[in-house]
């Protein structure tokens, strides 16, 4: 039996969790910080500084759900990349504290391979190679998953990514913080066909959202406000809907070219109700496996994080002590 810390705090989770033989999640505290509400996205510095204030009790608190003492660790994994700088570094450093003071071995992660695992962690058996769709506030990408976690892009958004526009729509149409979800709920059963928003298409299997936020700017700066009041969820709906098309369209014609034994979709977006029915939908009549995570590790956790690592400790891979944080892929 293999036990695994994880720590994650690459954003505005600060997260810890015990997760046994890379499968069975024991613990999964996730404390996500409001504080940014006000400012509508993450202030950088304010994140790390909550994550310092809140990381050792999340910790113990995962440890203390799963009944699991620091001793019985085997192994101590924090996420060490893509995320903020600062907000890394707190769960790297906390991370290697334990790791020297208790004499354990260090596991450091992937933020967005970390993603996929989260359909490893909510089915009982994956089937590989697999076509996985990572969306979340930071990445957009495609990814072809092999059996030992290790992957290859083979498509990327080129400016956006699909959690940042639905983030910067829901703030033009005053939707609120955290957008995505803000603007799920304003579009639920709304007509998505009220406004025909572009759709990008690219020659390639990359994506683009930029198109889309300017479109949306300015529709709302040549439409009367009293329009708007009136049908915000059928803009919302249609702006929804031209998000997911990307998705979805981009991720058939990858399949159609790699013919996976399987098609998986992972990240913060994933949680979004219209992507995963059309996700479902589309490569179902593929006839292809179609796995999309349980609700809980869509977004940010460190469950996905401990369970990751252990892919690491199988095959006795360990960070250096003297590893670094980095921002971007
Ligand atoms: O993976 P995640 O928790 O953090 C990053 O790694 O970025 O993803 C957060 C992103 C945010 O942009 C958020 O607005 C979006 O996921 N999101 C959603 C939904 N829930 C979260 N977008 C659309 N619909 C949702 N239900
Ligand atoms: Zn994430």
């Amino acid at each position: 039996m293999t036990l695994i810390l994880g720590i994650e705090t690459s954003c505005d989770e600060t997260s810890a969790a015990v997760v046994k033989d890379g499968k069975i999640v024991l613990s999964n505290i996730v404390k996500t910080q409001m504080s940014h509400q006000e400012f509508g996205g993450v202030v950088p510095d304010l994140s790390s500084r909550e994550h310092v204030e809140f990381i050792y009790q999340v910790i113990q608190d995962a440890l203390d759900k799963a009944s699991v003492s620091i001793k019985e660790i085997d192994a101590v994994s924090a996420v060490n990349g893509p995320g903020l700088i600062g907000s890394l570094m707190v769960g790297l450093m906390a991370a290697k504290g334990i790791a020297l003071r208790h004499d354990k071995k260090l596991i450091a992660t992937d933020h967005v391979k970390g993603h996929l695992y989260g359909n490893m962690l909510s089915h009982d058996k994956l089937s590989f190679p697999s076509l996985g769709l990572v969306v979340s506030g930071g990445h957009t990408s495609l990814f072809i998953v092999n059996e030992d976690f290790s992957t290859r892009e083979v498509g990327k958004t080129l400016d956006d990514a699909a959690g940042e526009a639905f983030d910067k729509c829901a703030k033009m149409l005053s939707l609120g913080y955290p957008g995505g979800p803000a603007l799920e709920k304003a579009a639920y059963q709304k007509n998505c066909r009220y406004k025909k928003f572009p759709v990008a298409k690219l020659n390639s299997l990359d994506f683009s959202f930029s198109g889309l936020k300017t479109a949306v700017m300015y529709f709302l700066r040549e439409t009367e406000e009293s329009v708007v009041e009136e049908h915000r969820g059928d803009i919302a709906a249609s702006v929804e809907d031209a998000i997911v098309s990307q998705l979805i369209n981009t991720a058939k014609k990858a399949f159609d070219i790699y013919k996976t034994k399987s098609v998986m979709v992972a990240g913060g977006v994933s949680a979004n109700r219209m992507l995963r029915a059309r996700f479902k939908e589309t490569f179902e009549k593929r006839k292809t496996e179609v796995f999309v995570p349980e609700m809980k590790y869509c977004t940010d956790n460190a469950a996905l994080t401990a369970g990751l690592a252990y892919t690491y400790w199988i095959k006795n891979i360990f960070s250096p002590i003297d590893v670094g944080v980095y921002s971007r892929n």
